[in-house]
């Protein structure tokens, strides 16, 4: 290459650089709602030890006492760590219990759908073991019973 050529390559190569940390300093400043809502209706839990498995595995997506990890300021983690909290809560929140979404939480649990994988990386204490899955499975349709078998799965 020559000395004109790589000059040119640095100046560009700086020129990114420099938009990047730019870009994300200013997606800083861009306000999210990292929120914990006061709990209105905790779900019905039939044993402690149902609850300690969900507020271990779930409960950081699926209530309204979600522990934001420090990852969760910083943008553009936070976005993708609010949206998952919010959908979560969407389909299920143990903090506003909807008896009818409870129904569903033993079976994603017995087929490895849930916790998210992503999360479980990240939250090495949200996996359970084979005993414990089988414990909190029991644990679940005990509390909240469990769906129908439906054709389309
Ligand atoms: C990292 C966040 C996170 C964690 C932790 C998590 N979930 Fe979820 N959960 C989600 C998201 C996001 C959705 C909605 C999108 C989807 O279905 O993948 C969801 C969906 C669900 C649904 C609805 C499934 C459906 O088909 O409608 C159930 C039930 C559920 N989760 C139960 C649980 C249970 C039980 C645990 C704990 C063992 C758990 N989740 C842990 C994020 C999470």
């Amino acid at each position: 290459m020559s000395d004109e050529k790589k000059k040119k390559t640095k100046r560009i190569v700086k020129i990114v650089v420099y938009s990047l940390v730019f870009i994300f300093v200013i997606i800083q400043f861009i306000p999210v709602d990292r929120t914990n809502p006061p709990v209105r209706n905790e779900a019905l839990w039939k044993s402690p030890k149902t609850k300690e498995y969900a507020v271990r595995a779930c409960y950081d997506c699926h209530s309204n006492n979600t522990k934001w990890p420090f990852y969760s300021y910083v943008a553009p983690m936070s976005w993708f760590v609010i949206s998952h909290v919010n959908e979560g809560r969407e389909h299920l929140n143990f903090s506003e219990f909807n008896p009818e979404d409870g129904k569903e939480a033993a079976d994603v649990v017995e087929h490895d759908i849930m916790p998210l994988g992503s999360y479980m990386f990240l939250h090495p204490d949200a996996r359970l073991s084979d005993k414990e899955k089988l414990e909190f499975v029991n644990g679940l349709v005990e509390s909240f019973g469990r769906e129908d078998k439906k054709d389309e799965d």
